[in-house]
This record gives C-alpha cells, structure tokens and sequence, in this order.
C-alpha cells in the first residue's frame, strides 16, 4: 500500500512525503516523486510535524486506575499528537523495585503508544535499583528523583544518598530527572494564616525552595558527572541558574511545562484547585523568562507532567485537595497556538516537543526514510476550544478550560509501536 501525502508545510519546507506499508519511503521537494501510489491526499496549506515526545506523565492505573489508567491515558495522549509517553513512579504501588516494576510493565501493555517507564528511589534499596539497571531494559528511561513531596512520593534530600544515587546512575550511563522543591526549605514555610485557599499555593510553595533544591542537585550532579533533567523549571532564577551551568558545559537539561510557560498564578484566582500544582503557577514575569529561554535555547523540551486526580479530589478543601491536572490534551493545542502567534518558530516547536527529547534518549521516530510513519497534522486556520467535557482522560477538569487555541489538530497518523525504542 503507497500513499502519498502532498505539499506538506514541515520545519524543513514544503515537502510531499511517500508512506509505503506505514513506513516512510520518500521525503522530496513538492512535485519531485513521481511513483504510482495508491492514495494522494493533499495537505495544501497544512502544518505537518512529527508526533511528540512527552517526558513526564503520570498515567497512574494499578491502584490508582480510578484517576486514569494505561488506555485512558494513551488514548488522550494519541488524540492530542502524543505518541511516546515516559511514565512517573510515584504510582501505588510506586516502580522502585523488581516486583513493582513487573506490575507496571504488564499494566503499561496496554498502552497504544510508545512508552518508557521511570524508576523512582526507595532510599534503602539502592542495591536493587542497581540491579534493575543493570539488566538494561529498553523501557526504562532513567530514574525520577523528587526532593519534596507531592503525590505519594518517596522524598531524598540528604547529600550521601544522592551521591549514592548519581552514581548509580553515571555507572548505567543513565540521566536523573529531578523534581527539585526542596522539602526541608517547604517545610520551614509558615505564612502564619488561619485558612488557606489554592491562591496560597505559590506562596505556600515558593521559589527559593525549587531554587534551593536546584542548586543542591547541580552541585551533586557535577561533582559526580551525572547527566540530569530538571523537571518543569518554573521560575526565572531557575533557568539562569541551568543556563550558567550549561555554559560551564555541564550536562544538565531544562524541561519546561505548557502550563508554567502560559499561565500565572492568578488562575488560581479563576479555577481554585484545579490550578493546584507543584510547583506551583508562578509569575507573568516567569512565563516571559520560560518564553525568552526557549528562544535562547536554554529549554530543551516540553513535558507536560500531566497529572491525573479525581474531580471529587479537586473539588475539596485546599489542604485536601490534590496537586496535579491532566496535560496531554491541551499541551499541543496550547504550544501550536504560541507558533501561529509567532511567538515561537514552527522549528523550535519541532525542537522541543520531539528532536531534542527523542535525541537525549535514543528515541528513533524522526521523520526519515525507514521509520515508521509518525505525524501531526495541523490546520492554522482552525481554532481549538478547551472543553474538558472532551476530554478523552478520565481526569476531566483544567486550568486551560475554555481557552481557544489558534490551530487544530486534523489529524494524527501513527502506524504502530515502534519496534525496539
Ligand atoms: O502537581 C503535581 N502532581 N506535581 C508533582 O510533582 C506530582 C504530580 C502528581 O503525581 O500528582
Ligand atoms: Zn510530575
């Protein structure tokens, strides 16, 4: 079967691209291919780029299948032009040890798309996570490291362990992602009031604590050789702080969510709890600086850390109320608007959301002759309204509800799991 799929508008210029048996065979200048095919479908006027990579999903299941599970989850994120996923330890049972992890690998089977698994840390079991390491399992992406607490997570924040730690993970050649609040700093918070509402939540949480926390994990990180990840970087100081480290030529990279780069703690204001997260929504301020870091090239890709809870769990009192919303349903939508809008490039958004995640982890789905056929179709001139009554995820609620994004995804061509990732 050959299909051909002319005049698409790529990063790279207009292009037609010919799929033979899923796979693409030709990638040419407009007008170039001349082979009988099966199909021609024209996408004059259509944005095509590859699917995304997204390195940070919590997609639960196990004991936790009631917020979302390895279908709903997969489902949501293919809709949205999401086609590789890395799943998050904190689970119940949480992925810290050979049984745990046989568990989720089984759950995760079910999954439609691509995925790799991360591997969180019982501090007094390192000789097992070790062992998982050494038996190099192509799923595992690495190890997710958090240094405060935030959903059912195991919290390390002492010097000898994380040393013990990173070099575990230097002796695997392995990259440490990092959730970097630092909870002894959280813990010292006292804002000295009798109730508190969401719009607390970035004072209850403040950035000298995700600050705090960074510059202890760079510090380890350096000293060891270990490469790292920060995850969903949030404040100005941060970035300043991984763009000096960078520039020493330390091999840190800087993960940055749709929602800390386009929205401010004021939607607190607006949605209460469901803009619960950690960290928290910070500052116009800090979208501008995430916004300026992606221009200068000091963010390296997007993760959405979506991060599904009931509604019923949002809907409870602030201090009840878990941190998190869902985020592979709108992250496309929202970052595709921020192109159109010329704020970003159509290369930096290809940058960001595939070439420079898949390159870190070896992850082959780029858009080239013998892979497999795995694209994102846009329309400009269409919008996309958020509606979480859509949502395919079971967590239906967000802080992006009722934004209308320029653009639409028209469609999602993914041919099959990839063989070996
Ligand atoms: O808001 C958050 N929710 N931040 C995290 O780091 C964890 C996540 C979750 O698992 O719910
Ligand atoms: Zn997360």
């Amino acid at each position: 079967m050959k299909k051909l799929l002319k005049n698409c508008l790529t990063a790279d210029g207009k292009v037609d691209i010919l799929i033979e048996n899923d796979k693409y065979k030709a990638i040419s200048k407009v007008g170039e291919i001349s082979e009988d095919v099966d199909e021609i479908i024209n996408f004059e006027g259509k944005i095509v780029i590859p699917a995304m990579t997204d390195p940070h999903v919590h997609v639960r299941d196990l004991e936790q299948s009631d917020k979302e599970d390895w279908e709903s989850c997969s489902n949501a994120a293919l809709k949205n032009g999401i086609t590789t996923i890395f799943d998050m330890p904190n689970t119940i049972p949480p992925t810290i040890d050979w049984d745990s992890l046989l568990l989720k690998q089984k759950m995760a089977e079910k999954s439609l798309i691509d995925y790799k698994l991360f591997l969180g840390v019982d501090p007094d079991n390192l000789i097992e996570l070790d062992s998982i390491l050494s038996a190099n399992l192509n799923e595992i992406a690495g190890i997710k490291l958090f240094l405060a607490s935030s959903s059912q997570n195991e919290i390390i924040d002492d010097k000898i362990t994380l040393q013990n730690l990173f070099r575990i993970a230097k002796s695997h050649n392995l990259v440490i992602t990092v959730h970097t609040e630092l909870q002894r700093c959280l813990d010292q918070v006292d804002l000295g009031k009798d109730e508190y509402d969401a719009t607390d939540h970035n004072n209850l949480r403040p950035r000298k604590c995700a600050i705090e926390g960074l510059k202890l994990i760079l510090d380890v990180a350096a000293n060891i050789g270990t490469e790292i990840v920060i995850c969903h970087v949030s404040t100005k100081e941060e970035l300043e702080l991984i763009a000096k480290s960078k520039k020493k030529g330390q091999q840190v990279y800087c993960e940055v969510t749709p929602h800390h780069l386009l929205l401010d703690e004021s939607k607190t204001k607006e949605f209460g709890n469901w803009a619960k997260v950690n960290p928290p929504l910070r500052t116009k301020e800090d979208n501008e600086a995430l916004l300026a870091g992606i221009k200068s090239g000091v963010v390296d890709f997007i993760g959405t850390d979506h991060a599904p809870h009931k509604l019923e769990e949002k809907s409870r009192a602030y201090l009840e109320s878990p941190s998190g919303f869902p985020g592979v349903e709108t992250a496309l939508p929202a970052l595709i608007d921020l192109m159109l809008n010329n704020k970003i490039t159509l290369k930096e958004l290809v940058q960001l959301t595939s070439t420079n995640i898949n390159k870190l982890y070896k992850i082959d789905k780029e858009m080239k002759i013998g892979n497999k056929v795995n694209l994102v179709v846009i329309d400009p001139k269409e919008k996309t309204i958020i509606d979480v009554k859509n949502f395919v995820s079971k967590a239906k609620y967000s802080p992006f509800e009722g934004s209308v994004f320029q653009g639409k995804i028209v469609d999602v061509i993914y041919t099959g799991k990839t063989e070996k990732q």
